[in-house]
């Protein structure tokens, strides 16, 4: 079974319909750990909710190229899979390195597209609308160094009326997310993701 560690900030929504679709059978896999920067956050409370070890890492010295709370943290709980769902800071180096291909994220966008520093969250869903964009969608990719930028899993997109507000794509985006994320973890722990250099392949 594989061992999964999440990652949140948020409201967790992402988180809640991973756990949802392990519940239902539909993924083979535990989450063994909530990784959080923010104890107030939703993602944290319902992991209280529903008995999942969670831990806060706020450090204020925070250093992007290497983080040995992280690794002793990770060194513990063995993951086998790392899930970014709305998690605010950027996952140091060292980590990157010690879970190559094995750490995912889910981005409200159709990446290359509305990615990188300063599209997180509604800023995503502001300039698509801004730029009148009609189709958007969501992306899950694996995370390598650069923001936004790994190889990626599955996309799936989404029309957007010209009557839509952020806040409209954003729900329609979400509830992309929720799927596309279970479809991408599930294949993921049924070892059916292979990456040939920067190509990921979903053998059915
Ligand atoms: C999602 O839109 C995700 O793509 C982004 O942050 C948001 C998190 O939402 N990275 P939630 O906390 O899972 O509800």
């Amino acid at each position: 079974m594989t061992r999964i560690v999440v990652f949140a900030s948020g409201s967790g929504s992402n988180f809640q319909k991973i756990k949802e679709s392990i519940d239902n059978n539909q993924i083979n896999g535990k989450i063994v750990l909530l990784i959080s920067n923010n104890p107030n956050c939703g993602a944290v409370k319902f992991s209280e909710l529903n008995n999942i070890d969670f831990k806060i890492i706020n450090d204020y010295r925070y250093n992007e190229k290497k983080n040995n709370q992280y690794e002793l943290v990770l060194e513990k709980y063995r993951p086998n899979l790392i899930l970014l769902a709305g998690f605010m800071k950027k996952i140091p180096h060292n980590i990157i390195r010690i879970y190559k291909n094995k750490i995912m994220n889910i981005h409200p966008s159709l990446l290359p597209k509305y990615g990188g520093k300063g599209y997180y969250g509604m800023n995503v869903h502001k300039s698509v609308v801004q730029n009148r964009e009609r189709i958007t969608g969501a992306t899950v990719h694996f995370v390598d160094d650069n923001y936004d930028k790994g190889p990626i899993i599955i996309q799936e997109k989404v029309g957007v009326d010209s009557s839509d507000s952020p806040d409209i794509v954003s729900e329609k985006v979400l509830k992309i997310e929720h799927k596309i994320y279970s479809k991408a973890i599930k294949a993921f722990c049924l070892n059916k993701i292979t990456i040939d250099k920067d190509s990921v392949i979903i053998n059915e």
